[in-house]
């Protein structure tokens, strides 16, 4: 039986989602809310509320990094989102990693980076939507990785290692 509602309430989350960390300048924050918008070009899009410095940063910057890292530091993530600003580095023990197209810091544990310059700011309500040309993709050779899942209310998960594929013709 369904209950009906109106509002998005903690219940109605479409969870999980796969969190990655967002950084601009010298700053980062987890972030949940991003997806790709088209392939060729690559451009990506990320959801930020006004309340978080990195908003401020990415609308001055007008770039930004998105680090997706393993499972296992589903912690730091935790923790870079439970402060606006400040050392997030010295707080979550990440190490910085120097970019090749743009002027923000990158996370030298992600397993997958991606370079991001911003082509279009748009907004819809609490959030603003920034659409991005993806620069550049830095890739780790050993992808033998365990994404993060965020959960709602600080649980995180990841995926189960016994994939099911529909076979195709
Ligand atoms: C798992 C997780 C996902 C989040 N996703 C987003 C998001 O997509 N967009 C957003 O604006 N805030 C999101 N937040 C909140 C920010 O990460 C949080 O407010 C952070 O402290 C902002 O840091 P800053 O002020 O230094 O930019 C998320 C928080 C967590 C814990």
């Amino acid at each position: 039986m369904f209950t009906t509602t109106k509002i998005l309430n903690s219940q109605c989350h479409s969870q999980p989602r796969l969190t990655a960390l967002l950084a601009c300048g010298n700053n980062f924050m987890p972030m949940s809310w991003h997806m790709p918008v088209s392939k060729a070009p690559f451009r990506y899009a990320v959801a930020i509320r006004p309340e978080n410095e990195s908003y401020d940063l990415v609308h001055a910057l007008g770039h930004f990094s998105i680090n997706f890292m393993d499972y296992s530091y589903f912690e730091a993530m935790e923790k870079a989102g439970s402060q606006h600003g400040g050392d997030k580095f010295a707080l979550t023990g990440l190490t910085p990693k120097k970019a090749d197209a743009i002027k923000s810091t990158l996370i030298e544990e992600a397993y997958m980076i991606y370079e991001c310059r911003v082509v279009e700011i748009v907004n819809f309500g609490d959030h603003d939507i920034f659409i991005a040309d993806v620069l550049c993709i830095h890739n780790k050779e050993s992808k033998d990785v365990l994404p993060t899942l965020f959960l709602g209310r600080g649980y995180y998960e990841t995926i189960s290692q016994s994939p099911k594929r529909v076979e195709r013709d």
